[in-house]
């Protein structure tokens, strides 16, 4: 037989439970709406990194998942986080990506808040006397916002576990080069894929897929051996990629990336890369860090986010340099990066439509080589969280088909 007829297609996989994740996660209502919930409403969110609120009353406006939030660094030097919505009418309040404000005013009906989020200012308050309201309980919603090696963490959920115990150390290769605190961001692009939000977190999941770049075909593919490449799980599925090589100099073009601008704690041909369960990346390629971060807009449509570290205040030369070393891999025109947003958004047009019944990350290396270990230790995660099986997540745990 050449081909599956319906029937053979629409059935499962023949292999063990957490090997195969149906289209249906994917395209189903029902558990996006879980997702949001049980998901975006309960983990630690990378935010940002605390370079970008470097100084007293600077702010930084991200998305999460459809809800605008501000990153603020107060008077006290504190970092906090508030939902970025009028108290009074709900109107979105600071629509500029970042800057430096003393007070926050609603453009709406001009009430005013201050960097911890208090209610300074409603004009014309005594028409509210009689109704009560007071500005005092009319304070923004604070998000509870902690900070590891420089990242700005948020969770939308008040009795969440401290951020120490969800990252489980995983982020402990990151240790020397981050906690030095002496890093910000210099690079940073979006982009609106047209794709569920996994999908691209799955390619940073997938190692199997380096074949689909050239660049990796000829740098990563030909610099170390597979065995000697490892998988670290932690609690909550986060999980460390190590022992990855890279020759650099074996793309036309590229050179070797020189000892001097080698960031501490990182060996100039290694790449290692962790990722926080459930949307975001932290790669290390010998002179550069990505940082990666995806949220839904809606089931079919995601927002990545793209972050590069680099020492603080470097000379011009170095930094040229170092942005060349980033941009040739992951910048909006590099050649690793682009082409996974393709990947993700040709998986979406099987998916979207009903084209495409199952995936299959069923690879089995020891933790090794080209493991799948790291998708089905997430999805294992997802179905913890969500109560869902990945392989038939229409139907809850325990319920009968
Ligand atoms: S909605 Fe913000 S002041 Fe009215
Ligand atoms: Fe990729």
């Amino acid at each position: 037989m050449t081909a599956r007829n319906a029937t053979d297609w629409e059935k499962a996989p023949a292999m063990p439970a957490g090997h195969f994740v149906s289209g249906r996660v994917y395209t189903d209502d029902a558990v996006f709406a879980d997702e949001k919930a049980r998901i975006f409403g309960k983990i630690w969110h990378l935010a940002c990194h605390e370079s970008e609120v470097p100084n007293a009353y600077d702010f930084r406006a991200v998305d999460y998942a459809g809800i605008p939030l501000i990153v603020v660094r107060g008077r006290d030097g504190m970092v906090r986080t508030f939902i970025n919505v009028c108290s009074h009418r709900g109107a979105k309040i600071v629509n500029e990506p970042s800057g430096n404000a003393k007070r926050f005013t609603c453009f709406y009906h001009l009430w005013s808040y201050d960097d911890r989020g208090a209610c300074i200012d409603i004009p014309r308050a005594e028409g509210y006397a009689q109704s009560g309201l007071r500005k005092e309980d009319a304070g923004l919603r604070a998000v509870r916002t902690e900070i590891h090696l420089g990242l700005v963490f948020i969770t939308l959920d008040d009795n969440a576990a401290p951020l120490a115990d969800f990252l489980d150390g995983a982020l402990t290769a990151f240790d020397d080069v981050l906690g030095r605190g002496d890093l910000e961001v210099f690079h940073y692009h979006s982009a609106v894929l047209d794709a569920n939000w996994k999908a691209w977190q799955e390619t940073n999941l997938d190692i199997y897929h380096e074949f689909m770049h050239v660049l990796l075909r000829r740098t990563q593919l030909t610099a170390g051996r597979m065995d000697e490449r490892a998988v670290t799980l932690y609690r909550n599925a986060h999980a460390l990629s190590s022992g990855l090589k890279a020759k650099y100099e074996n793309y036309a073009g590229m050179q070797a990336r020189p000892d001097a601008l080698t960031l501490p704690g990182i060996a100039p041909d290694d790449f290692f890369y962790v990722n926080l369960f459930p949307n975001a990346s932290l790669l290390a390629r010998g002179t550069v860090i990505r940082i990666d971060t995806v949220t839904p807009i809606d089931a079919r449509r995601c927002l990545v986010e793209w972050r590069g570290l680099a020492p603080r205040g470097e000379p011009g030369a170095a930094r040229l340099l170092r942005m060349r070393h980033h941009n040739q891999y992951w910048g909006p025109f590099g050649r690793n990066v682009p082409e996974d947003a393709f990947a993700v958004e040709a998986c979406e047009k099987g998916f979207a439509g009903g084209g495409a019944a199952f995936q299959i990350i069923a690879r089995e290396e020891n933790m090794s080589a080209q493991d799948d270990g790291m998708l089905r230790a997430w999805y294992a995660e997802w179905a913890r969280r969500m109560d869902r099986l990945p392989g038939d997540p229409v139907r809850r745990e325990g319920e009968g088909s």
